[in-house]
């Protein structure tokens, strides 16, 4: 069996002002009527119950939308606090090691648009095999411009689809290696998408990151059951350090391989991400809700309001989104920038 694992405490801060930080993108419905959370979950329908994860403060929000859809959890596990997605994984890794030390576990982000979920189920299938024999399998998108937000996979030599070992996996690079990595031909952008045996990352925990295994154990040894939400405890998870998955434990190891994912995929990491994926009228514009557009081109409005109509008058490159208490205008090049309109707000308290 594979147990999918639902990573969803990220804070989202770059779709503001729609994303919030007591309900974040993952929760709003974004791009159609259900959220990228409920998408998340029937895409993992085909497999066993799912384990989701996330933060106390979204606990009743991830019971709600999994009973709009009538899907009942295998458990929803609580940290403490947003450590990042190391300690997450290695939670969700030692509860289901209490039960089945071998069974598959499918890391999954819960905030991308993965709207093919026939071609998604048949790429996992293709990493199993992989997975059951000790690997830890990632999944490859073909890259299309050097982004410097996502992690590289080098591919040790060409897949026909099934598949690959991986050379290195590198997370994050700068600017510079971004532009080589995707001239190389030989890299593909990592979905953020795991596969492996329970056992397998345990033990990539053990090599690459021992210090991590001590407190996350006793937290998940300490849990309580509350309200039916399973809950770590505190104390020990202060003491695991706050790093991703992929620097923590992909970059290190050297039992990667790779499948390619040749569905559509999109992290709709900014604006401008949701602007490329919205439908477009022939001048570039997407409209949503209370939003209209006088000559405008290549712009997103939208108004999430009932209460606010939003005009755009001769605008290019803009994006303008309106909420009942916010309103964003920036130019769709400075989209990335999002995230610093809410430091600032913040810090304004
Ligand atoms: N439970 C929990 N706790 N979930 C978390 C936490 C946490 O502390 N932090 C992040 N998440 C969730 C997010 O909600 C998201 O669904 C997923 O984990 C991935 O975290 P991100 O913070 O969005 O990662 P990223 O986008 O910077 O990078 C990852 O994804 C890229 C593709 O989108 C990496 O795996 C990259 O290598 C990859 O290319
Ligand atoms: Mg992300």
């Amino acid at each position: 069996t594979i147990t999918p694992v639902l990573l969803c405490g990220g804070s989202g801060t770059r779709l503001w002002p729609l994303s919030r930080k007591s309900f974040p993108k993952q929760f709003v419905p974004l791009m159609g009527s259900q959220t990228l959370f409920q998408d998340s979950i029937r895409r993992l329908q085909p497999f066993a119950k799912p384990l989701v994860i996330t933060g106390s403060d979204f606990r009743f929000i991830v019971v709600e939308q999994l009973a709009e859809l009538g899907i009942d959890p295998d458990a929803v596990l609580i940290e403490p606090e947003a450590r990042n997605t190391a300690p997450a994984v290695l939670a969700a890794a030692l509860y289901l090691n209490a039960k089945d030390p071998e069974t598959l576990m499918l890391v999954c982000p819960s905030d991308h648009l993965i709207p093919d979920n026939d071609a998604f189920r048949h790429t996992v299938d293709q990493g199993v095999p992989a997975a059951e024999q000790g690997s830890i399998v990632t999944f490859g998108i073909h890259p299309t411009y050097p982004e410097t937000g996502y992690g590289y996979l080098e591919l040790a030599e060409p897949s026909d689809g099934g598949p690959v070992p991986l050379r290195r996996f590198v997370e994050k690079p700068d600017a510079g290696t971004a532009e080589q990595l995707l001239a190389s031909g030989t890299h593909m952008w990592n979905a953020g998408i795991f596969l492996f045996k329970v056992s397998t990352i345990i033990e990539a925990f053990k090599t690459h990151c021992p210090a991590m295994i001590t407190p996350v154990q006793k937290s998940v040894e300490g849990a309580q059951i509350d309200l039916g939400f399973l809950r770590l405890a505190p104390a020990p998870w202060k003491d695991a350090e706050s790093i991703s998955i992929d620097y923590a434990v992909m970059e290190p190891s050297d039992n990667l391989s790779v499948v390619p994912f040749n569905g559509a995929w999109s992290d709709l990491g900014g604006w401008d991400a949701i602007w490329r994926e919205s439908v477009r009228d022939a001048d570039g514009v997407a409209l949503s809700g209370n939003a209209t557009s006088i000559e405008c081109t290549n712009s997103l409005l939208r108004s999430d309001s009932e209460g606010v109509e939003l005009v755009g008058i001769g605008l290019d490159n803009i994006i303008a989104v309106a909420m009942n208490d916010a309103v964003l205008v920036a130019d769709a090049r400075r989209a990335q920038d999002v995230k610093r309109a809410v430091q600032v707000l913040k810090q304004r308290g």
